[in-house]
């Protein structure tokens, strides 16, 4: 492209991100874990979906069976050195063959969303060439299974697991990769169209391209901004290829997204550290809704769009262009940002959890030149997030602002603790903090509603305790907890609790 076109399109991106520009103000104070509730308060909308998530490759097992293809996370997992604990996702919560048992504990819950994630090698086991009618025939029985027992199914059609053979093809740099994915959203609208109406073709988008290829820690395993910038340019293509895909399959298709997202405050009210934190959110948050919803990259940049290193081609912007019906995102906690110019060296170490940035490195490239922290103001929980229920409050409060009020769906939100089940209890697990935890960010979440927000569903994460990422089996976010050696399943209190707020629609003692 030429240099004329570029600024033209930096302008236009410029133009757009007007709604991204405005930080949010202060450091969003201290954690306040028991906000005043009054009842009005704490009850939820008629027909709010209470819900839970899952990924394929954390709870399937069944790696190889059924003519699956490897995946990227196979190949890593099975990489010596790569994942704590030396576990790998082989058999994990053994969910393939256990979904009728899982299913049932989400119906006995009484929920009415589940969010579970297709694994793109069972269904094209090299990424590319006809379906594999033994893939699509499971998740055409889970989707039955779902709706029989009068729950809706969401599907992500990408939770990390990408067939091998197309990280052997260059993986999500290759451009190439945003056709082979259209076709893959194809079949599944053709096959599974009829009864899902609920899409969202990538589970945290910045979160795999950065981790993959900007930072190591996830697979490939690359540490190249340039490949991340790449990586980032043709999901945003394969998104809106997907969603178009999907919609000329199945005339009842409607799209949307699960981006992670974290509430970012300026460290400091200096006009340096609130551009920062606006670059932040422009790049983590709502880079791949923005160039869904306008066709354009918001300004997460500091000087022009790298459109080159991006890969980007002239007419880009119409193929990104392809408003999302509704915007699911998750939360977990808050970040505060500084301008990296300015960052004092140290602050908040980052780990490799999924939720966070990975390692500093990446948050300090000159491209985006922010330096982002997750304090340690509030609580933390065994995986060592913060706990900050205003930011559910914050956050959905913003990106209703700046999207024009479009309908949300809480796609994740939860919590790592390690309470097992206590035998002196007949066996119960009594996790106390993850029922305060939920208590907390719901009443946050009753309130955004209360103020205007259409906020539809929360899905809390998890349903299972299952491999988490790089971390294996060290984390336990499950609402339910496994028992890794005989596969055994206890509802913890707090998935008891959360059964019982869906059942009453409002937060309950
Ligand atoms: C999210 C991921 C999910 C799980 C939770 C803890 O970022 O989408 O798979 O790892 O974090």
């Amino acid at each position: 492209m030429n240099r004329r076109a570029f600024l033209s399109n930096s302008l236009a991106a410029a133009g757009g991100a007007v709604f991204g520009s405005e930080p949010l103000r202060g450091r969003g104070g201290t954690p306040d874990l028991r906000p005043p509730l009054d009842g009005s308060m704490a009850t939820f909308p008629k027909n709010f979906l209470w819900g839970t998530a899952t990924a394929a490759f954390q709870v399937e097992g069944a790696w190889n069976e059924d003519g699956k293809g490897e995946s990227n996370w196979d190949r890593f997992s099975h990489t010596t050195g790569k994942i704590r604990g030396a576990a790998t996702a082989d058999v994990t919560c053994d969910h393939y063959h256990r979904y009728k048992e899982d299913i049932a504990i989400v119906k006995q819950l009484n929920l009415k969303s589940y969010r579970f994630s297709i694994s793109w090698p069972r269904i094209q086991p090299n990424g590319t060439g006809p379906a594999n009618e033994r893939g699509l025939d499971h998740y055409s029985r889970v989707v039955d299974t779902l709706l029989e027992a009068g729950i809706r199914p969401f599907c992500t059609m990408y939770h990390w697991d990408l067939p091998q053979m197309l990280e052997d093809k260059g993986g999500w740099p290759n451009r190439d990769l945003a056709s082979y994915y259209a076709d893959y959203a194809g079949i599944l609208g053709k096959h599974l169209g009829d009864r899902i109406t609920v899409w969202a073709p990538f589970n945290m988008p910045w979160t795999f391209a950065y981790l993959g290829y900007g930072a190591g820690a996830f697979p490939p395993g690359k540490s190249d901004y340039a490949l991340f910038l790449r990586a980032a340019h043709t999901i945003s293509l394969a998104q809106s290829q997907a969603l178009r895909a999907l919609k000329a399959a199945s005339s009842h298709a409607t799209v949307g997204s699960a981006y992670g997202m974290a509430p970012a405050y300026p460290k400091s009210d200096s006009d340096a550290d609130r551009a920062a934190t606006a670059r932040y959110h422009a790049m983590n948050n709502v880079f791949f809704l923005h160039a869904a919803m306008y066709g354009t990259y918001p300004k997460a940049f500091k000087g022009e769009i790298p459109y080159e290193e991006m890969g980007y081609r002239p007419g880009d912007e119409t193929i990104m262009k392809a408003p999302l019906d509704w915007v699911g995102f998750h939360y977990y906690t808050r970040r505060i940002v500084s301008d990296a110019a300015n960052a004092a060296a140290g602050g908040a170490q980052f780990g490799t959890e999924t939720e966070l940035d990975g390692g500093g490195a990446g948050s300090r490239d000159t491209y985006t030149s922010f330096h982002a922290e997750m304090p340690t103001e509030g609580p933390l929980t065994d995986a060592g997030l913060e706990i900050f229920p205003r930011g559910i409050y914050d956050l959905v409060t913003q990106i209703s602002k700046e999207y024009n009020d479009p309908v949300i769906e809480i796609t994740e939100s939860g919590c790592s603790y390690l309470d097992a089940p206590y035998p002196t209890e007949r066996g119960r697990v009594p996790d106390m903090r993850r029922i305060e935890f939920f208590r907390s960010y719901l009443a946050e979440l009753a309130r955004a509603i209360h103020d205007g927000a259409k906020v539809r569903s929360y899905h809390a994460w998890t349903l299972l305790d299952n491999f988490e990422w790089a971390d294996g089996f060290s984390q336990r976010y499950g609402l339910t907890y496994v028992d890794f050696r005989d596969q055994r399943r206890t509802i913890k209190d707090s998935g008891l609790w959360y059964g019982r707020v869906a059942a009453a629609n409002r937060i309950v003692g």
